[in-house]
C-alpha cells in the first residue's frame, strides 16, 4: 500500500471511530494536514450529524466551508468535543511531534479544549524516539535571532523555515539533529524561551488515541 492509501485508510477509519460518538450538539475539532484534508472529504458524508467544526488552521476552514460543513471561531463554540488530526512524528506514549504544516499553536489550543484526541497517521510516523523530524518551533519575528541562539544552547540546529509566515503572522524555525528523550521537559524549557509562541512537542497533553494506517490494516493504539 502507498502512503496515500493508508493516510485515505486511518481519515475513514476516524470516521468510524467518532460516528458512534457524535449527536447534533458535538463540536468538532479538525486538524490540519495531507491526513486530516482526508478527513474532512470523509467528514463532509455525514455533516448533518454535527453541530460544527472548529479548524486549526485557515486551510482547513476553507476546506471545511468549501464542503458546506459550519466552521465556529473557538470562541463562539465554547468546546471542542473531539478533534481529529495528523502528526509528523508520534512515540508509543502518544506523544507527538506536530507543525510540519506550520499549524502546530492552533493546533495546539484546540488540543488544550479537545474532550478527546484522535490522531491519525500512517504507520512512517511512529518511532521510539521523537526528534528524527525536524521539531518546528513558532515564534514572534522580532525574537527569531535570540530564539535561535536559545536552541543552540539546548543542544539543537535551528534552521529558519524560509518564506513561511504563520496563520498568527509569526515565523517557524525547525530544530534538527535533536533527539527528545524527555518530552515534558523539552516541551516547558523550549516554551520558556521568550519570544516563542509554542512548539510541535504534544507531550503535556499528548493524543488519547492514535489510528495507525499499516498494511494489515488500521490499529489503533491507546499511550504506553
Ligand atoms: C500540521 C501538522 C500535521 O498534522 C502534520 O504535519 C502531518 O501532516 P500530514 O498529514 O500531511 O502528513 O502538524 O501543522
Amino acid at each position: 500500500m502507498t502512503q496515500d492509501e493508508l493516510k485515505q485508510a486511518v481519515a475513514d477509519a476516524a470516521l468510524a471511530y467518532i460516528k458512534p460518538k457524535l449527536d447534533a450538539d458535538t463540536v468538532v475539532g479538525i486538524g490540519t494536514g495531507s491526513t486530516a484534508n482526508l478527513f474532512i472529504d470523509a467528514l463532509a458524508t455525514i455533516k448533518g450529524l454535527i453541530s460544527a467544526t472548529v479548524a486549526s488552521s485557515d486551510a482547513s476552514a476553507l476546506r471545511l466551508k468549501r464542503h458546506g460543513i459550519p466552521v465556529l471561531d473557538l470562541n463562539a463554540a465554547g468546546k471542542v468535543d473531539i478533534y481529529v488530526d495528523g502528526a509528523d512524528e508520534s512515540n508509543h506514549a502518544l506523544q507527538l511531534i506536530k507543525g510540519g504544516g506550520a499549524a502546530l499553536t492552533r493546533e495546539k489550543i484546540v488540543t488544550a479544549v479537545a474532550g478527546e484526541f484522535v490522531c491519525i497517521a500512517d504507520e512512517s510516523k511512529l518511532v521510539r524516539t521523537l526528534g528524527n523530524f525536524p521539531l518546528p518551533v513558532e515564534v514572534i519575528p522580532m525574537a527569531r535571532s535570540h530564539v535561535a541562539r536559545e536552541l543552540v544552547k539546548l543542544g539543537g540546529d535551528p534552521v529558519y523555515r524560509e518564506g513561511v509566515v504563520t496563520d498568527n503572522g509569526n515565523v517557524i524555525i525547525d530544530v534538527y539533529h535533536f533527539p527528545i528523550a524527555q518530552p515534558l521537559s523539552v516541551e516547558e524549557k523550549i516554551n520558556n524561551i521568550t519570544g516563542v509562541v509554542t512548539n510541535g512537542l504534544f507531550a503535556l497533553k499528548p493524543a488519547d488515541v492514535l489510528l495507525l494506517g499499516t498494511p494489515a490494516g488500521v490499529k489503533t493504539l491507546y499511550p504506553q
